[in-house]
């Protein structure tokens, strides 16, 4: 029920004792698994889409229901956003319900992890990078499911650009934090107003559920 979503709830206390040699592991053996096709169809839409003209490129991985893609868009009318997601089920309620859709927005079904391997291989550097609510993967043993315990995460760091993400999970974003410092980022985590303007349905869920939300914002760089 909408207001009334549990906290997220964990058996770890702190950073995962994994946590750095994970990372140093991801970070000096690029992960080789093969793309999906699905996920080069999608890429080759989304470069045909961008094109070659000078555009900022603004990323919004695991937008859901698009709701902060759309947002983005309308901020930043002179980017191009990119919102992707693995749920063909959530874009289609995005498209449904914020049509017409913003012509500089993009809503695409892919799996981050392939799409975000072809885009570094092909020289992206987007200017910002969102990655917002991202499945907490809470238990322990979840480790390399969070983006930062992914075999994919040097690929994120290649990337570059701003990266903000946010979570309902302070654990969640400290852990990203160590994770980036390790391949040589800075950032800074802080929490959100409990009265600043939703940027996503999570967020709106979370914080009418009083939950904590917070913020971490990175760069490539000390
Ligand atoms: C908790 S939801 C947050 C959605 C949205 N950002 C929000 O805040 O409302 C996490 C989203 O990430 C998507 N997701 C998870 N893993 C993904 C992956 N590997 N590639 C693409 N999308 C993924 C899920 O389908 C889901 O929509």
């Amino acid at each position: 029920m909408f207001g009334n979503s549990r906290a997220v709830t964990s058996n770890q206390e702190g950073v995962h004792s994994a946590l750095e040699a994970t990372v140093r592991r991801h970070l000096a053996h690029p992960w080789r698994a093969p793309v999906a096709d699905h996920d080069r169809a999608a890429f080759a839409r989304a470069a045909d889409w961008v094109g070659t003209a000078d555009h900022r490129l603004i990323v919004d991985s695991g937008c859901g229901t698009g709701r902060s893609s759309v947002a983005l868009a309308k901020t930043y009318p002179e980017a191009l956003v990119l919102g992707l997601d693995q749920s063909q089920h959530r874009l289609q309620r995005a498209a449904r319900r914020f049509a017409p859709l913003p012509d500089n927005l993009l809503l695409l079904q892919t799996d981050c992890s392939g799409f975000w391997r072809l885009a570094a291989q092909a020289g992206w550097r987007p200017w910002r990078h969102y990655i917002l609510y991202p499945n907490p993967w809470p238990k322990s043993a979840h480790l390399k499911r969070r983006w930062h315990g992914h075999p994919v995460f040097p690929v994120l760091i290649e990337l570059g650009g701003t990266l903000e993400m946010r979570s309902n999970w302070s654990l969640y974003l400290q852990e990203a934090r160590a994770a980036l410092a390790l391949g040589g980022w800075s950032s800074e985590l802080t929490a959100l107003h409990q009265d600043h303007e939703a940027l996503t349905d999570f967020e709106e869920k979370y914080a009418a559920s009083g939950q904590k939300l917070w913020r971490l914002t990175a760069k490539p760089g000390a």
